[in-house]
């Protein structure tokens, strides 16, 4: 098992490396928001009640801006791990773990994102600094990180089958994309709760449920807070419209991709919230995938097949990189 994870990761790091696109086909990155996505009154209003916002650690802000840029050098991951003791002290242990089985010690962050593949460490790194903030506090932020992080690994087959040139983003973006839930949760529990219930029990969507109870979403909150954390525009735009993908207009396809992605997670079984009703795919999304109409169910569940042994893996990979050390 050990040796075709190390594989399969080792192919994801070179299939990555090897895509490139032509500059021209993708519009400059700016720090700018896509325009009409944040509604900056209305976050105002219910951030400025909130004692302290979600904070990201330094070192996943680093390691996101730089998942915009392609063909970052390992050198450059293992430098930004080091700025960290506790995952650097994770990626060694990781390398040297059996779970690997390396025959020789991996003495330095270097060498370990070297043979681990940058990727996969920096994919873990993100996993570890975005648990750090969603947490397993209860049963419902429970189900919050899981969808979140199958989010994540589906976003990463999709742009694996499409050939999107940031696997890392991808990944990045659906691991991200329900953010905003942690802010409305913190700011009043039990209104969040009466949200959850309004899905539930009236067939709303959870957008509807939360414009009328927080008069803002998850998406647009979870988007504030990413700008607010300095994050590159194209993910904070992903987050805006990761539940209109059409209304993308900096990045359409890093957005489709989310939007799947999420649709991916709850169809193999890592829905938020759980025991709703399943939500259509946007018919725009699926430019995303190029799927002949005909074929398309049988698409997905191949899609969902590889979305529930791809996140089980990353689950196991993500215990044995957190180990006994708490966060
Ligand atoms: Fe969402
Ligand atoms: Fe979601």
């Amino acid at each position: 098992m050990t040796t075709s994870r190390t594989s399969a990761n080792a192919s994801r790091t070179g299939a990555n490396a090897a895509r490139t696109r032509p500059a021209s086909t993708k519009p400059a990155r700016t720090n700018a928001a896509a325009p009409g996505t944040l509604d900056r009154s209305s976050i105002l209003k219910l951030t400025e009640s909130m004692v302290a916002l979600p904070t990201l650690p330094l070192v996943a802000t680093r390691l996101l801006r730089a998942v915009a840029q392609p063909d970052t050098a390992p050198d450059e991951i293992a430098r930004i791990l080091s700025l960290d003791p506790a995952l650097t002290a994770r990626t060694l242990r990781l390398a040297n773990s059996e779970f690997y089985g390396f025959p020789r010690r991996v003495g330095s962050v270097d060498l370990a994102v070297v043979v681990l593949g940058a990727n996969p460490i920096r994919d873990l790194a993100l996993s570890a600094s975005v648990f750090r903030t969603i947490g397993e506090a209860d049963a419902l932020m429970e189900d919050v990180w899981r969808h979140s992080l199958a989010a994540g690994v589906a976003a990463r087959i999709l742009a694996d089958r499409t050939h999107y040139r940031l696997e890392s983003e991808a990944y990045a973006a659906g691991l991200l994309h329900d953010i905003g839930t942690v802010v409305l949760r913190q700011t009043d529990p039990a209104r969040f709760q009466a949200v959850i219930a309004m899905v539930r029990d009236q067939g709303e969507t959870i957008e509807e449920a939360e414009r009328g109870l927080f008069g803002s979403c998850h998406a647009e909150v979870g988007a504030w807070l990413a700008e607010h954390w300095g994050l590159p525009a194209d993910l904070v735009e992903a987050i805006a419209c990761h539940h209109r993908p059409e209304t993308a207009r900096r990045n359409p396809e890093l957005a489709q991709l989310v939007h799947v992605a999420t649709s991916l997670a709850e169809r193999a079984g890592f829905a938020w919230p759980r025991g709703v009703a399943r939500r259509p795919i946007a018919p725009s999304a699926f430019e995303v995938v190029d799927a002949d109409e005909r074929k398309r169910e049988a698409l997905l569940e191949t899609l969902v097949e590889d979305v529930v042994r791809e996140t089980e893996r990353e689950q196991e990979l993500f215990a044995e990189f957190r180990g006994s050390q708490e966060d």
